[in-house]
């Protein structure tokens, strides 16, 4: 069991994206140790609806050549101080995670499969930040990509809903506020016009 420095309370509240990570690697150890944990995510009817490709520390530095290939677009006819520039976003996260999800063809099925997976990916976020470590949920283009999907493994009936880097930090950004209470909770049988 690791120990817990956050309460769920200030993990949830103080945790942020990050952006702009450090360079340092992450442990492939750790991050299965986060996964490990973090699969205690509610499901329905225990369908465990995910997977995940997952490449950590020398592994990461490697698969940055598939990221070249398919997040600068023509980077082989770019001068290589242009590829790098748009890569430096890249080379800051010390580890990523590809998060992968069933396509069901049930639309029921297929969106509790997605909240499942969502709720999954909280969760890791929440134990990264307790070790130090930053996360962000990125979407690019280029996951749905056939060659890119080819590339990681991932089966027709399959998604990759997330790309998730892993990465440690210097500066923790301040986080945009959230819409108050008053905009979005009704409660039910009261006069909210009045409150
Ligand atoms: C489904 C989803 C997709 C996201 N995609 C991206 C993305 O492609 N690029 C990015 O920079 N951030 C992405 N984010 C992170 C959000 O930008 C971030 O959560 C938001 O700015 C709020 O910041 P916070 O997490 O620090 O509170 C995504 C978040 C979610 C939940």
């Amino acid at each position: 069991m690791n120990e817990q420095a956050l309460s769920v309370r200030d993990a949830i509240i103080t945790r942020r994206s990050i952006k702009n990570f450090n360079g340092q690697p992450v442990d492939q150890e750790n991050i299965a140790e986060i996964l490990e944990d973090a699969a205690w995510a509610p499901n329905h009817g225990n369908r465990n609806p995910w997977r995940f490709v997952i490449a950590a520390d020398k592994d990461y530095v490697k698969f940055l050549d598939v990221l070249r290939e398919y997040a600068v677009p023509k980077w082989k006819e770019l001068p290589k101080e242009d590829v790098e520039r748009q890569m430096k976003k890249f080379k800051g996260p010390g580890a990523v995670a590809f998060v992968i999800v069933p396509e069901d063809v049930r639309q029921k099925e297929r969106l509790e499969d997605y909240a499942a997976a969502s709720m999954f990916i909280q969760n890791i976020l929440l134990l990264a930040w307790d070790k130090g470590i930053g996360t962000c949920w990125k979407t690019p283009g280029f996951l749905d990509n056939p060659k890119f999907r080819a590339e990681l493994g991932v089966k027709p009936e399959e998604r990759i809903i997330s790309m998730l880097q892993f990465g440690y930090f210097d500066e923790k950004p301040k986080g945009r506020p959230r819409k108050p209470l008053e905009e979005i909770v009704t409660y039910y049988g009261h006069d909210n016009e009045a409150q």
